[in-house]
């Protein structure tokens, strides 16, 4: 008698678990032909916490980031994140041909990817522009259509790779804004690239830098959001941009923080 055939493995969309760190690094490398980029690189996200990555241009933010988001290869070396990732570039990366609502479920299994799509794009507020043309969205309404894509797949860790460095002040303010709502919401890890200082002061919980390859300064920030420019963060924000080589001038100091807490954000 022939063998019944087995039933194929359902798959999981969301097999992590919610405890437990979200992000395990240990002695991380990785090179570019000579170059080394990432030097046997120590790092732990918490579950729900939400991190800020400075660094200058070329220290290997992006690099960490693909490598986190399985973009990369890691060399067979050993990387802890949960599976359910989500990245979002500083490009939002939208296909032309596809309406917003098709863009935020692309390559999304499961049922309902309309309904899905429309939940997700009403957190960010585009619930009106399911089948809107890309082309046709603002810079702010792009990259929140790039948002609500990585929302809809209910990441336990969100990479964001200076999401909004192309976007005006104005919206940026309310990017930031919505930015936490969502991670209050849904309480993903979050690893946000950012070269914005007062921005990773506004909204994480712990500020690293980047540089040589190692986490070489860190930052926990414990002031609750929205946060002011006190001399606290004033004395944070000395020290990371020390460690950025920049001397901050007394012009320069803390204006975003305080515009941040002052604007209206809604
Ligand atoms: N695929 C690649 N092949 C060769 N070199 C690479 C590759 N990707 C990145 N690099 C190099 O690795 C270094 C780090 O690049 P990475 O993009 O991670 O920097 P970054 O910190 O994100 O910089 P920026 O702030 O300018 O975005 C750079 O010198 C870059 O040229
Ligand atoms: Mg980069």
């Amino acid at each position: 008698m022939a063998p019944t055939p087995m039933a194929p493995t359902p798959i999981r969309l969301h097999p992590n678990t919610p405890k437990g760190p979200a992000v395990r690094l240990r002695g991380f490398t990785r090179r570019f032909g000579e170059n080394t980029i990432l030097d046997r690189l120590d790092l732990d996200i918490a579950a729900g916490e939400f991190v800020a990555l400075l660094g200058r241009s070329g220290s290997g933010k992006t690099t960490l980031l693909r490598t986190l988001a399985g973009l990369d290869s890691a060399g067979g070396q050993e990387v802890e994140t949960p599976q359910g990732r989500a990245v979002v570039f500083q490009d939002p990366r939208l296909l032309p041909w596809k309406p917003v609502w098709k863009n935020v479920t692309l390559g999304l299994n499961g049922e309902a990817p309309r309904a899905r799509a429309e939940a997700a794009l009403h957190e960010v507020g585009l619930g009106h522009r399911l089948d809107a043309w890309p082309a046709t969205l603002s810079g702010g309404e792009a990259q929140r259509t790039a948002l609500a894509r990585a929302l809809v797949r209910e990441p336990q860790l969100l990479l964001l790779d200076e999401p909004f460095a192309a976007l005006d002040a104005l919206t940026r303010l309310k990017m930031h804004d919505l930015v936490l709502t969502l991670w209050r919401t849904h309480r993903p890890a979050v690893l946000l690239v950012t070269h914005d200082v007062d921005e990773a002061i506004a909204l994480s919980d712990r500020v690293l830098v980047l540089d040589r390859g190692r986490i070489a300064a860190e930052e926990v920030i414990a002031a609750p959001r929205p946060r002011t420019a006190d001399a606290a963060s004033q004395a944070v924000r000395a020290r990371l941009l020390a460690h950025l080589g920049v001397e901050p001038s007394p012009a320069a100091q803390g204006p975003s923080v305080v515009r941040l807490a002052e604007a209206s954000l809604a």
